[in-house]
């Protein structure tokens, strides 16, 4: 008989670090490395021979696995009252009024996708508030990997945004006639003395102070770019780090489209066709009469951020053969001119240090050793994934139950979102919050901004630990049992608790308790 091993977790003291510093800089130090490429056509050509399977016999074991395997009974239970609600102030202490008077007009421009551009948003109005200026509604840059020109009033439902934030800054839509010289061509083609262009990553409320106030009361207006992460999570006053959180969570709301494309899907979620009551049309009333008294079910989001891009930063192996290896880093050298941090270490090194994202089979094992099952039913939100279906298709094995948006709804219902990365993304942050559980397959933006708003609002979400997992995937010899109980306790305290921020940290994706009370 074999001996059982344990898997033994190593863990990596600095990784948390690492992966935090790779998650804030991925974003932007892409912009800029972005400046001078131009040609990015998606490429036609097969670069990898379909990529295969990498862990087949747990993948095997995984799949043959009798459902007495016992799912554990709180997997789709709600999360415990964990004695935190948001507190945004506001009602004890009445809110600091509106200014007497207005310094100027602040204008920011944001890069970075939905996400970093949703952060940017809210530092803003935190910074609007502390130099007393009248916050123009942002301008969202387009992404050069993305190449989604949607403004903000595309994407958020603006009126709502600025009758929420009403007692907090002044905000217009639009700059007056008097400053209508201030637009983005008239930055990009001079030195002008009003635009900010060295506010240095994460600056204090005193540096706004002295380095753009002044500017705003000599010229009247003030224009800062670049303006992603350029305001410090620590040292600020207490109702300036609610404001934050106010309009992460309160003012930022998506356009009505979106939310009713969002409740589409979400109710196709819960209420799916079932062979008793097909998802047709009654001819005769033109009615649908599924759903009748049929019990709402319940689904895991998993966002997958797998594109050519992020498979090329990690450095990563993704088993797609030499083929692949070689178009990832033809494709690094061509953004990055090589020069991408991950590459001086090896795969081995990437793995167990937590530093590769997931790939589609992976995020599906570890669905798997947690308890899902092929009953579970799954809604990827995803953009583009590298390597395409072959790719899916191994999470789908897993998980036949796996939807998208593609595939809850017809083309004419996606047509406003339609090759609109921000829109789609946005649809995807909707669906996500109104899921029962949330996982991501790599801890990026948009993994942070659902941890930190599910955390408000108390919903389960399961954090993968990428060290453990990358140092799981390593060992070829791991048992289905290993692998499970080793997943399953290094998982214990990664579903929803609430954790504190601590100093540096971002309080949008640790929102307590800057955000939060005990009640
Ligand atoms: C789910 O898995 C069980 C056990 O392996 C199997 O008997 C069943 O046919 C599968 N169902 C689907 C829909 O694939
Ligand atoms: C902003 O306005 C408030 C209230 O009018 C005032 O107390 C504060 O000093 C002002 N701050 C700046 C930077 O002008
Ligand atoms: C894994 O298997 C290989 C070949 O069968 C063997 O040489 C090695 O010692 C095993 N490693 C572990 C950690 O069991």
């Amino acid at each position: 008989m074999e001996k059982m091993m344990r898997f033994q977790y190593k863990p990596v003291r600095r990784q948390e670090a690492i992966v935090g510093l790779f998650v804030l800089l991925f974003p932007v130090l892409l912009p800029c490395f972005f400046a001078s490429f131009s040609h990015a056509s998606p490429s036609t050509f097969l670069e990898w021979s379909v990529p295969k399977p990498r862990h087949l016999q747990l993948l095997s074991s995984a799949l043959q696995r009798e459902s007495s395997d016992g799912e554990p009974t709180d997997l789709w239970a709600p999360l415990a009252d964990q004695g935190w609600r948001p507190c945004l102030g506001g009602s004890v202490n009445a809110p600091p009024a509106l200014p007497q008077k207005s310094e100027g007009y602040l204008q920011v421009f944001l890069d970075g996708g939905l996400n970093q551009q949703r952060m940017g948003i809210c530092d803003a109005v935190a910074v609007a508030k502390i130099l007393n200026a009248t916050l123009v509604i942002p301008y969202l840059e387009v992404n050069p990997v993305w190449q989604d020109s949607s403004s903000f009033m595309d994407i958020f439902d603006v009126d709502h945004f600025i009758n929420v934030l009403k007692d907090d800054i002044s905000i217009v839509k639009e700059l007056p006639d008097d400053f209508s010289w201030s637009t983005r061509e008239y930055y990009a083609t001079a030195i002008r003395p009003t635009r900010i262009k060295r506010a240095p990553v994460h600056a204090s409320a005193n540096w706004y102070l002295e380095n753009v106030l002044p500017v705003l009361q000599s010229n009247g207006i003030a224009a800062i770019s670049p303006f992603s992460h350029r305001l410090s999570f620590n040292n600020l006053p207490s109702e300036i780090q609610k404001l934050r959180c106010k309009v992460n969570f309160k003012a930022l709301v998506f356009v009505p489209h979106i939310r009713a494309l969002g409740d589409a899907l979400v109710h196709r979620l819960r209420y799916p066709p079932t062979e008793s009551q097909p998802l047709i049309t009654d001819d005769l009333t033109g009615t649908t009469d599924r759903n009748v008294k049929q019990m709402p079910q319940k689904f895991v989001v998993v966002h997958l951020r797998f594109d050519k891009d992020m498979a090329a930063h990690s450095a990563c192996d993704f088993g797609g053969g030499k083929a692949e290896k070689l178009a990832l880093a033809k494709y690094r050298q061509r953004i990055w001119g090589g020069r991408v941090l991950n590459s001086q270490f090896t795969d081995e090194e990437l793995r167990s240090q937590g530093r590769c994202p997931l790939t589609p089979e992976e995020i599906g094992l570890l669905l798997a050793a947690l308890g899902f099952d092929n009953s579970t039913r799954l809604y990827l939100a995803s953009h583009k994934v590298y390597g395409g279906e072959a790719r899916i298709s191994t999470l789908r094995d897993q998980f036949p139950k796996m939807e998208s948006k593609k595939s809850l709804a017809s083309s004419e219902e996606r047509v406003l979102i339609k090759g609109k990365a921000s829109l789609l993304a946005a649809v995807d942050y909707y669906v996500g919050m109104h899921s029962d559980i949330f996982v991501s397959a790599s801890p990026g933006n948009m993994h942070n901004a659902l941890v930190g708003h599910r955390t408000f609002e108390n919903l389960k979400t399961i954090r993968p630990n990428m060290p453990l997992l990358g140092q799981l995937f390593l060992n070829k010899n791991i048992t289905w049992l290993e692998f499970r109980q080793a997943v399953v306790e290094g998982h214990q305290n990664r579903q929803g608790q609430l954790r504190l921020r601590k100093p540096k940290q971002s309080i949008y994706t640790y929102p307590a308790p800057d955000c939060m009370c005990q009640a």
